[in-house]
């Protein structure tokens, strides 16, 4: 079995653990090949619905590891045990569901290790929910996959961390991690955020009457395109 792109770079950022709990497993790809390659001596594969589940069962029974993994139908952390993860991943769901799932079993997501979250959209509630909540990103990267871009982030339950991060809306867009390490796709990350903030920006400008939001949002795209001249100069690929 080989990943590659998003389902890679989440697996290399799962550090060496116990048990490793795969919330919306789908496919159960990503604690087979945890599992394969030892970076895991157990883990848990959970999805809400049974079509997804079995697709699960079916990796597993393929890569003949039913013996090292749990199978479970239920809605996100329910169906884990307090104290059980060691390293929970929640990958490939929207921001909203990511931190709605989190924030129903706080008390478990807050005794895991580490935490993988890989938001495919509504990426942007996801750092506020953390710092909320005493959260800190201990690491955090990107990968390219065809045209799009995805990002991963490594969590972990530390308040004095979280309390220290910067709270502003552009690096709940851009995230601090990524600036710091130089990220080699920051640029391209940027680039995107940019042109989608620029949408939002003028879908609010040309919509009639009230614009709820709309200095907000121009401040943001404005801060976002000062990041990229800071960090990249005028040129490149905008
Ligand atoms: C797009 S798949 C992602 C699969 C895999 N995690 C990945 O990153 O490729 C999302 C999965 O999450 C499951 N899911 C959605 N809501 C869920 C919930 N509340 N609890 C557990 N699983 C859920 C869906 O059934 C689906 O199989």
């Amino acid at each position: 079995m080989k990943l590659k792109g998003r389902l890679k770079l989440i697996y290399d950022m799962i550090p060496q653990c116990g048990t490793l709990c795969d919330i919306g497993t789908d496919h159960a790809l990503i604690p087979a090949y945890a599992l394969l390659n030892k970076r895991c001596c157990k883990a848990v594969a959970t999805d809400i619905r049974k079509g997804p589940l079995d697709r699960a069962r079916r990796t597993i029974e393929a890569c003949n590891l039913l013996d090292d993994v749990d199978l479970r139908l239920g809605n996100g952390l329910e169906v884990i045990n307090m104290d059980e993860a060691d390293v929970i991943v929640l990958a490939g769901m929207g921001g909203v569901l990511i931190t709605r799932l989190l924030g129903e079993q706080l008390d478990k997501a807050k005794k895991a290790r580490r935490i993988i979250i890989q938001p495919m959209y509504t990426q942007e509630v996801v750092r506020p929910f953390l710092w909320q909540h005493g959260f800190a990103v201990v690491d955090e990267a990107l990968t390219r996959e065809g045209e799009k871009l995805y990002q991963v982030l490594v969590v972990s339950y530390d308040e004095a961390a979280g309390a220290s991060s910067r709270k502003d809306p552009l690096y709940a867009v851009i995230g601090e991690g990524l600036i710091e390490k130089r990220d080699p796709l920051l640029e391209d990350w940027l680039c995107d955020r940019i042109k989608r903030q620029r949408k939002i920006v003028n879908g609010l400008r040309n919509a009639a009457g009230y614009r709820p939001g709309l200095e907000q949002e121009e401040a943001l795209l404005q801060e976002m395109e000062s990041l990229r001249i800071n960090l990249f100069g005028n040129g490149g690929n905008m």
